[in-house]
């Protein structure tokens, strides 16, 4: 019985003393002490001992039982500290290391054309209306004057939606214009920036979908002078105070009169270069007085009211701001272009 405890124990030190991992452990302390294990097994066959012997290998046993488990938590232990080192090796982290940079974006030079041209008109005292993209017909020509026979009503001109032409891409914010009347009671002063469509190919100046900033201003007594020195101020604003306006008449069905309005060349001063095509001016916007039947149409009295409106193109207007000479470059987000601008 003796030898039967003392075997007992060398081979359960020598195997714990061995296990690998803690799952190996957990195996071998029960293999020993468990309920069924080797010790339980030993200490049932007591029984059968003489009563004076019992105490002697009732001790002994427990100083088995005693160094097990103590070899149990001793291996335990070490394990542990094994795996924590294991652990610190695989996870070490070099702080020495030069950190990732983080590259700050910058806003798209459209975006700060946009934003200061929204700071101005805010200035002014206009508001920010917007409109949807898909619009309706009704909103796009007719009640902006549009007549049935204009060629911008043509498929070739038009992104439809619906075939029976009720429904089409905007191709131009003016419709808000008659949104907004329709919501709203004069003193109206409001701008309206957004996308249009237009079944245009791409090429330097011109892309199927691009960007106008709509402008209106509806108010007992307002003049075609109050048009110029709005868009005079925002001119002088965007291009600096010498830049110079050129109002030119124009055709517009919503306004009456109207007309388009140029910035002296930003490249040659007015001399004539590629930029303006030996012009001297750029074209940048197009106005005039709202139309009364435009007025009337949203039940808004004419011989009362008067109003002036006008639309921007965005794109145009950064592309002379910052003399860019091609349209694609605003849309294809090569960073090499885009951080030029602060
Ligand atoms: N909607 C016109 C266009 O896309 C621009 C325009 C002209 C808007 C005159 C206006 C305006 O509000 O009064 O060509």
């Amino acid at each position: 019985m003796r030898e039967k405890l003392d075997a007992l124990r060398s081979s359960a030190l020598g195997d714990i003393g061995t296990a690998s991992c803690a799952a190996e452990l957990e195996i071998l302390r029960v293999k020993y002490l468990g309920k069924k294990g080797e010790l339980t097994a030993i200490l049932r066959q007591m029984g059968t001992l003489p009563a004076d012997e019992r105490p002697v290998f009732g001790a002994l046993a427990n100083s088995v039982r005693a160094d097990i488990e103590s070899a149990v938590a001793s291996r335990a232990s070490a394990l542990d500290a094994e795996a924590l080192a294991e652990r610190l090796l695989r996870e070490r982290l070099d702080v020495t290391v030069p950190g990732a940079r983080v590259e700050l974006g910058r806003r798209h030079p459209m975006s700060i054309v946009l934003d200061e041209t929204r700071d101005i008109f805010i200035g002014m005292g206009f508001s920010v209306a917007e409109g949807p993209e898909v619009e309706l017909s009704l909103y796009d020509f007719d009640k902006l004057n549009i007549p049935p026979n204009h060629t911008v009503r043509e498929w070739s001109d038009t992104f439809y939606i619906t075939e029976d032409e009720s429904v089409h891409l905007r191709c131009q914010t003016s419709p808000v214009q008659v949104r907004y009347m329709e919501a709203h009671r004069p003193p109206i002063r409001i701008i309206s920036p957004g996308r249009v469509f237009r079944r245009d190919e791409t090429d330097a100046s011109h892309s199927p979908m691009f960007h106008q900033i709509e402008g209106l201003v509806v108010d007992r007594g307002i003049t075609f002078g109050d048009l110029k020195g709005t868009l005079n101020a925002l001119v002088g604003r965007i291009y600096g105070e010498d830049a110079k306006t050129r109002f030119r008449p124009h055709h517009f069905p919503f306004t009456e009169p109207s007309c388009e309005v140029d910035v002296r060349c930003v490249v040659c001063g007015g001399a004539g270069c590629r930029t303006c095509k030996g012009e001297g001016w750029l074209e940048l916007l197009g106005a005039g007085m709202v139309h009364p039947k435009v007025l009337a149409g949203v039940g808004i009295d004419p011989d009362i009211y008067s109003g002036f409106a006008f639309g921007i193109g965005v794109e145009r207007m950064t592309m002379l701001r910052y003399n860019i000479d091609d349209m694609r470059l605003l849309y294809e987000n090569d960073l090499r272009f885009l951080s030029q601008f602060a």
